[in-house]
């Protein structure tokens, strides 16, 4: 699928595939998740450009380097904040935004209840971040959303990804690309991700009981 980069690193899979086991309970699914979301922090940020910095070391000067243009991650609320943490371990200089949205369970059209970035997106590298790419409508929103807000280079971030979302946010946004560990067979009818892990907010949050 054209603009999907898929994350196949052997420990990402293996966190996959203990997010995905039911008997996962949420303080482990939480640890695990922003465990892999460390690892895919690497693999997204692999092709950033730096810039050279002058640095002395105790012994003389020599190069450094940077990041050539800052960076903002945007989790989309609840399930994104579960990713967060483990991106500013590794990118810790980032700023944070925040696109609340929740599918309306009958339509499964996003409903958006908050939303609160940063300035100067159009000289940032933005990462939105949600663990599932289900029907692609809230991800498509927050992407919409920020493009408005001025964000012109933007990666959006999943862990799980199904094929029907894939193609919706790539045919509203032919630009973004989009990673994800694992490119899913399908939704059921209720539009979850099969074989998917469930509900990741729900079981990060221990609301479903
Ligand atoms: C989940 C998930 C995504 C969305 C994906 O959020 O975190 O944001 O569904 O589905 P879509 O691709 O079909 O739009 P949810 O609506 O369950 O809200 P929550 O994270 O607050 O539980
Ligand atoms: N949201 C989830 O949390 N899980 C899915 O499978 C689909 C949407």
């Amino acid at each position: 699928m054209k603009n999907l980069i898929q994350i196949n690193h052997p420990l990402v899979k293996r966190d996959l595939s203990i997010l995905r086991d039911k008997k996962t309970r949420g303080n482990i699914f939480r640890a695990v998740l922003r465990r892999t979301s460390s690892l895919m922090a690497y693999e997204v940020t692999r092709d950033l450009l730096l810039r050279r910095t002058k640095i002395r070391t105790p012994l003389e000067a020599t190069t450094g380097y940077a990041l050539a243009s800052p960076i903002v991650l945007v989790p989309i609320l609840r399930a994104g904040l579960g990713m967060v943490g483990g991106f500013v371990e590794v990118i810790p200089d980032a700023r944070v935004g925040h696109i609340g949205l929740y599918r309306n369970e009958e339509t499964l059209q996003p409903v958006d209840y908050y939303f609160k970035v940063p300035k100067h997106l159009g000289r940032s590298i933005v990462f939105v971040l949600d663990p599932m790419l289900a029907t692609g409508g809230s991800g498509s929103a927050a992407v919409q959303y920020l493009k408005e807000r001025g964000a012109r280079v933007i990666r959006f971030v999943s862990v799980v990804a199904a094929p029907q979302g894939v193609r919706f946010l790539h045919r509203n946004h032919p630009e973004i690309q989009i990673y994800t560990c694992a490119l899913d067979r399908t939704l059921n009818r209720n539009g979850y991700i099969l074989p998917g892990l469930g509900d990741a907010g729900d079981r990060m949050f221990g609301t479903t009981e």
